[in-house]
Formats: structure tokens, sequence, C-alpha cells
């Protein structure tokens, strides 16, 4: 399963990537506008840091101005994701742009008909949205199950389900369980991932039967 960082924050990217546990980022407007800076800039400087797909996400709402955005941000960097909202002209400009093998990620996915949808059109990546789900008392993770097992059906599918809006621990556990190739997390969930009470309190006494030994290793 591979692990992409939800984030534009460049000091947390750097640091998940030097652990070896990023393999990807992917952003989206509300992201960049919590950044505080301009999206070429700080999209550049994503993909400088891992070598793995950066999705940026357009903000045109018709054919047009979601081709000239995504041509606009696939220049930006060769490991560039473009990102579509999951509607009739952000189906299109994924045809369009995957048919010229730029990598599209489609975004806002809340049914496995929108899935589907996004296969046909030659979506790189299909984003269904847990957490929001959840948030209307609808389980998130059903979601990614039924789409999940649609995909294992026709191989032919090679668009990969990614896992967005994750908002804890358990949803990577469960989407894991359920065999979805990405998960997309905040930074603060990946370092909730790594975290165990159990860990903390046997390695201070590990140390603390150490220090009784008087040695050093070196
Ligand atoms: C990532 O691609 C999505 O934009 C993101 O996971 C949405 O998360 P949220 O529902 O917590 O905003």
């Amino acid at each position: 399963m591979k692990f992409f960082v939800d984030t534009a924050e460049v000091a947390d990217i750097r640091a998940l990537t030097e652990l070896g546990v990023v393999d990807g980022v992917t952003t989206n407007p509300s992201l960049i506008a919590k950044s505080g800076r301009k999206i070429a800039e700080v999209i550049a400087e994503i993909c400088a840091i891992t070598p793995g797909h950066v999705s940026a996400e357009v903000t045109a709402t018709d054919y047009e101005g979601m081709l000239a955005e995504g041509k606009f941000l696939r220049n930006i960097a060769p490991n560039v994701a473009v990102k579509v909202p999951l509607t009739e002209a952000g189906l299109r400009t994924c045809k369009t742009l995957s048919s010229e093998g730029t990598p599209v990620n489609v975004t806002l996915c809340f049914s496995a008909a929108q899935a589907l949808m996004a296969a046909k059109a030659g979506a790189t990546y299909i984003s269904p949205f847990v957490g929001r789900l959840d948030d209307l008392a609808q389980d998130g993770m059903i979601l990614i199950e039924e789409i999940v097992t649609i995909f294992a059906n026709y191989p032919a599918i090679k668009t990969e389900v990614l896992v967005a809006s994750i908002r804890h621990p358990l949803h990577l556990v469960q989407a894991a369980k359920i065999g979805a190739d990405v998960a997309t997390l905040p930074a603060s969930v990946i370092r909730q991932l790594i975290k165990h009470p159990l860990t903390d309190r046997g390695l201070e006494a590990f140390l603390a039967d150490w220090q009784k030994t008087g040695q050093s290793i070196l």
C-alpha cells in the first residue's frame, strides 16, 4: 500500500519523507490556502522533495479552464498528478490529460458509480472521501469495499483506489485490510500510526536497566 501525505506544509513532507514512509503527496485548494503560498511555488518545492506523484488540483469548473490549468500544473514538474473534481467537465479533462500521458487524480468521489466513471475516463487515481461520509453518518469504508470489489472484477481497470479524507489510524488499518492501493493521510495521522504507549514504556524500562550497567555501546 502506498502512503501519500495530505498536506502542503513542506516541513512535514520533508520530515516524513526522511522516515521513508511517504510515497507521494496530495494537496487541494484548501490545503494550498492554508499554506499561504503561491501554488506553483509550493508544488515545485514539494515535487523536488518526493519522487512520487504530487497531486495539484485545478480550480476552474469548465472543461477549457480545467484543461488550461491542468497543463500549467503538469508543467511545474514531471511528477505532478493533475487533480480534477468528479464532474462532467472533470471527467472530460481527465480523459484528455490521461490520453496525453498525464497522471490524473479524480477527487470528491462519494459513490461507487462515480468511481467507475472515473476509471472509464482513464483516471490514474480515484479519491473516495471516507471521513466526509462518516461525518454524515454513512460508513465511508463501505464505499472503499465497494470500489475495490468492483475494480477487482475488471482487471482491465488500472485506476488506483486512493483513500482520502482519512481522519484517524483506524481508517488506514481498515483501508489496508480491504486492499486499497493508496491512502492519503494528514501528517498528524502518520505520526499517530508510529506511536504506541507500550513502545514508549518498553523503551523507558530498557534504558533505565541499561543505565544501571554503566556501559556504553561506543
Ligand atoms: C485529498 O486528496 C483530499 O482532498 C483530502 O483527503 C480531503 O480531506 P478532508 O475531508 O479531511 O478535508
